[in-house]
């Protein structure tokens, strides 16, 4: 099956899709190389829920990235730019990238780990992230990366979670103008763990780590009694190849599972139709692969597509603004991809910063993990486009494994803050509140999906029913996505934002559960309700209620919460906003109401709606009159 090319094109299989989606994805699973061919395609409810596809094939994704590739071995397959502009960038050509693969596979037999174990990996934006990751799925080993930016006990809560027997880590890192001590987060995540046995540790920055005797080994240390050969572990389809953390509306974060199968096809053919990728073309996606994007649009999609993929270490504003603009010319990249609050924090700075920059490799942009405002896309389209690049807003997220849905460039027209049209495989649906399907356009819904795609997430880590209860119980028979959406006359969807209580700053999910309960954790405070408000840079801020007790007077509390939140979470997660209030609306059974606080926290005052059930409503003219004050 070649790359969709034309509209007409698009439109053919996206109908095929629906109505013969195992005929469909049979097609294009023929151009994989499977270890045993598959003859059953697809089996499903949505009910317990149970998705299966491709269950009796067998197959390893690396060596469809590698074998299946090898006529492209000499080509280059990951081009890594460092945190530092004075330090050389790094490329691996796919034969490079195959050996590292395959001793970084061998290291970990030596250690230990078989088919089916899990390995953390907390790691920075090194070659090791990826390597590492396809060295677990070389052996059958479930990888689930955790951002570097978590704290140690988010990390090591994740540990736990899934009994992992190893963590990847390196001595430190640079970010910016930061020397980051990742070890040392390692070493306190692990110190109460009962599963782990080792820590493998990278020499990114040659800093100072404690080597706990018996436990942590230098990966270049044991690489050199090992070799470059591996052959590939054969894995059944509904094999999981990795978990992947993200929070949700309620309780910890969960362990969204995905298999080997479905999510190779899928994300290899979402990666190439919507950045509509061809040979030679050289792409670059900023997102971290501690994130689903980095899985799939980083290493995944662009690797079994042979591609070019680059890698930054850094962020975007060091050592100024210009960064991302000069390492597009440098590495002259065609297809650019970054998040809303990226664009929205570089146009702040002023476009001064694009001035010396061509960017006239770039053919193809797109934006992702948040919704776009018309301003941002407008800026976007104009000064890096140069007016000539459709942007590409992609909508999925971390359960789908691949993007849903996505104007595909020159061919489905871009039309500013909507994701567009669904790819061939997804089919949305509306519900309204009390379930009835929302027929009618430009009125908002909740975002369903009707039929499984080949990368639907699969399980919760150890509690299906937690999957069940959290997207398949709210709509029956439905997967929800707890996105708000609207569809226009020519059905093109409008990504609207959250419907539950999850917040999403700067593209990164957070759960307001989670965040509360990391509040609640410090000493002066009783109670707390956290919400999200609009951030003209984060997309969304964190708004803290919180009532503190009596007791603590002279407490600079806006530093020490903020100083909790990130011990138990991360910096991700601090609050903006912390406002100490005397109690906080409740319903006679003891629910806050979120709604009003919301409202507030955006600085609307008015129209709370029916607060006649409320316990205490004179609480909520109190606290409109301490945010005014704000
Ligand atoms: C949530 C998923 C998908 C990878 C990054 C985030 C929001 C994602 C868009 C978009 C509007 C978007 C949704 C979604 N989201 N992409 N193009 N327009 N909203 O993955 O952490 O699993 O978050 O991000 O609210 O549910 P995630």
């Amino acid at each position: 099956m070649n790359m969709i090319s034309s509209l007409s094109q698009y439109q053919d299989e996206y109908k095929e899709s629906v109505e013969n989606p195992e005929k469909f994805w049979k097609k294009y699973s023929q151009k994989f190389l499977w270890k045993k061919n598959p003859s059953q395609i697809l089996e499903w409810n949505f009910d317990e829920p149970k998705v299966k596809w491709f269950s009796d094939g067998k197959l390893n994704i690396t060596e469809n990235i590698f074998e299946r590739n090898f006529n492209l071995k000499s080509n280059t397959a990951i081009i890594w730019e460092p945190n530092d502009i004075n330090e050389k960038s790094i490329s691996f050509t796919y034969n490079q990238l195959f050996k590292r693969v395959c001793s970084f596979a061998n290291v970990l037999k030596k250690l230990g780990v078989a088919k089916g174990d899990r390995v953390i990996i907390y790691l920075p934006m090194i070659p090791e992230a990826a390597i590492s990751m396809l060295a677990c799925a070389r052996i059958g080993a479930v990888h689930s990366v955790v951002f570097a930016g978590f704290s140690a006990s988010s990390l090591s809560d994740r540990i736990d979670d899934c009994n992992a027997k190893i963590v990847i880590t390196s001595d430190g890192n640079y970010r910016g103008d930061k020397i980051i001590s990742v070890k040392n987060v390692v070493d306190s995540a692990v110190e109460k763990s009962d599963s782990i046995t080792n820590v493998l540790v990278i020499n990114r920055i040659s800093m100072d780590v404690t080597m706990v005797e018996g436990r942590d080994v230098w990966l270049h240390e044991i690489e050199k009694s090992v070799d470059d050969v591996c052959n590939a572990e054969p894995m059944s389809s509904e094999d999981m190849l990795f978990i992947l953390y993200t929070s949700g509306s309620t309780g910890k974060p969960k362990g969204v599972v995905h298999t080997c199968g479905g999510y190779m096809i899928f994300s290899q053919y979402t990666f190439e139709n919507v950045f509509q990728y061809k040979d030679g073309d050289t792409y670059w996606c900023t997102a971290d692969v501690g994130w689903i994007t980095g899985h799939s649009y980083i290493v995944y999609g662009p690797l079994l597509r042979g591609a070019k993929t680059v890698m930054f270490e850094g962020v975007p504003t060091y050592p100024d603004p210009s960064r991302f603009w000069k390492i597009i010319d440098k590495h002259s990249v065609n297809q650019f991809y970054t998040a809303p609050t990226a664009i929205r924090a570089l146009q702040s700075y002023g476009d001064k910063y694009l001035e010396g920059a061509s960017l006239n490799t770039l053919k193809v942009i797109g934006s992702v993990g948040e919704p776009i405002n018309e301003e941002a896309w407008n800026w976007y389209f104009i000064n890096v486009g140069k007016r000539k690049c459709p942007i590409v807003d992609t909508w999925w997220q971390t359960e789908t494994g691949g993007i849903m849905i996505s104007p595909l460039p020159n061919i489905i027209d871009s039309k500013p803050t909507y994701a567009t049209l669904p790819l061939p495989g997804v089919q949305p649906i509306l519900f309204d509140n009390d379930g009835n399907e929302v027929i009618e356009n430009n009125i908002e819904g909740n975002l369903c999906i009707k039929f499984p795609w080949p990368s639907i997430v699969r399980t919760i880590y150890g509690d299906h029913k937690r999957c069940k209860e959290t997207y398949f119980s709210t709509f029956k028979g439905y997967y929800f996505t707890g996105d708000g959406a609207k569809r226009d006359d020519d059905g093109n969807y409008r990504i609207l934002g959250r419907v539950d209580d999850v917040i999403n700053v700067s593209g990164h999910r957070i759960g307001t559960a989670e965040v509360e309960d990391a509040i609640n954790q410090d000493s002066s405070v009783i109670e707390s309700a956290v919400v999200g408000y609009p951030h003209s840079i984060k997309g969304q801020g964190i708004f803290a209620f919180v009532i503190v007790n009596s007791n603590s007077d002279n407490v600079n509390y806006f530093d020490q919460i903020r100083k909790t939140v990130t011990h138990h979470i991360g910096p991700i997660a601090k609050p903006d906003k912390i406002l100490v209030v005397p109690g906080l609306p409740k319903t006679r059974s003891g629910k806050i109401m979120r709604r009003i606080l919301r409202k507030i926290a955006s600085n609307e005052f008015q129209n709370f709606g029916d607060i006649s059930t409320l316990l205490n409503p004179e609480i909520v003219d109190i606290i409109v009159k301490k945010v005014k004050n704000l």
